[in-house]
Formats: structure tokens, sequence, C-alpha cells
């Protein structure tokens, strides 16, 4: 199981110092919200700061693009340094391209789908994939609360990677917290994103060791 603790939730004058704790913890990468205020109602950051949090770790840098027209940043925030990157399939309507494009610039490419969005979306690009990243809330802010339907949907995913015998990991994102962590692991779930439930307790190494230990 890999944690990928949101920096949505840290404190933004003090990433590296956050960032550490989290690693010290276990945390195998760091989860980046990038958002633009259309596809989603809030506004994060962007390929400069992604540069900047290169330099602060030596975690792979899992980038989740919720903005419209993602095509146009995406050799921006690789250049800044991403490792992974996740495009929503509900903003880019060239998806094969656009994870082709990843792909053949060595990033891991993945494609995250909302709470509305169901897994047969992903049919055609699934084998494409690094990873699918389904998102257990509305995108657009932290603390939010887990959607519980979003347990059935990995489920489903995970039986389907299975049926046609892919490699393609599964990654859940929102409201990942000590009370579902466990069941999401026996979902099938290989990365979970928490960013409250790490940064939020004033203690992201204890809290970041206590979800994986949680998550078994
Ligand atoms: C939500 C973001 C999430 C968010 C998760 O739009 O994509 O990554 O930061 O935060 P928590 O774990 O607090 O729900
Ligand atoms: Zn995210």
């Amino acid at each position: 199981m890999i944690l990928a603790p949101s920096i949505l939730s840290a404190d933004f004058a003090r990433l590296a110092t956050d960032i550490a704790a989290a690693e010290r913890g276990g945390a195998g990468a760091i989860h980046v919200d990038v958002m633009d205020g259309h596809f989603v109602p809030n506004i994060t950051l962007g390929p400069p700061v992604v540069k900047s949090i290169r330099r602060a770790t030596a975690l792979p840098l899992d980038v989740h693009l919720m903005i419209e027209n993602a095509d146009r940043y995406l050799d921006a925030f690789i250049d800044a340094g991403a490792t992974w990157i996740s495009l929503h399939a509900e903003a880019l309507p060239h998806l094969q391209r656009s994870v082709a494009h990843l792909k053949g610039r060595g990033i891991q490419a993945g494609v995250a789908i909302n709470p509305a969005t169901p897994l047969a979306a992903l049919e055609e690009i699934l084998s494409d994939l690094d990873y699918v990243l389904i998102m257990s809330v509305n995108p657009g802010f932290g603390g939010q609360k887990f959607l519980p339907g979003s347990l059935d949907k990995v489920r489903r995913l995970s039986a389907q990677i299975k049926d046609r015998d892919l490699r393609v990991r599964i990654e859940v994102d929102g409201g990942v917290d000590m009370t579902n962590v466990r069941a999401l692991s026996q979902a099938g779930a290989d990365i979970l994103v928490a960013g409250q439930a790490v940064f939020g307790g004033g203690d992201a190494e204890r809290d970041a060791r206590r979800l994986l230990e949680a998550a078994g």
C-alpha cells in the first residue's frame, strides 16, 4: 500500500517541513492537487510550486490535474518535476492522445473519475494506464466526507483489472481516514491519498504511520 499525503491540507508556508514529516511517517508519494477555478470551484497551485516541491523531496510527485485544457499544461508540469500525472476523464475530450503524450514523456499516467462518472468511461483507455484515480468526494476541497459508494466502485474496478489481466493500480482520493483505510485496502486500492487525515491533526509523521498500519 502506498500512502500519498495531499499537501492541500499542509501549511503552504512550510511545505518542505510538512512533507518531510509525512515522509518520515512512511509516505510513498506526495499528492499535489492542481485546481483552476473552472473545472473545480477552487484555485491552488501551478508548475512553479511543483518545481519547488521537486527540490524538497525525493518521493514521486503525484500530480492530480483538476483543470480545463490540461493538454496545454502537461509539458510544464512534466518539466517542473511531476512523476505521475492524473487527468480527469470529464475534462479531456481526447484522453487517449493525452495519455499517450504523458507516456511518451516517461510519466506514469492515470485517469481520474468523479463520483458520478461510471467505470464504463474507462473501458477503452484502461489498458493504456498505469493507474486509475477513483474520486471518493467531488473534487475541489480537502476535508470532505468519504462517499460510501466509492468502496464498491473500487471493488468492481479491481475485479475488472484482474479479469482483463492488466497491471493497473487503483488510487483513491477524498475523505480517506482511519475509518475506511482497511476496507479500501481490502477492496483493492493500491494507493491512498489523504489530506486532512495526515496534515489536519498536527503530527503528520504519526498520522501517516497510523494510516499505513491501519491499512494493513
Ligand atoms: C480533492 C482533492 C483531494 C483532497 C483530499 O479535490 O483531490 O486530493 O486534497 O483531501 P482529504 O483527504 O482531506 O479529503
Ligand atoms: Zn487529489
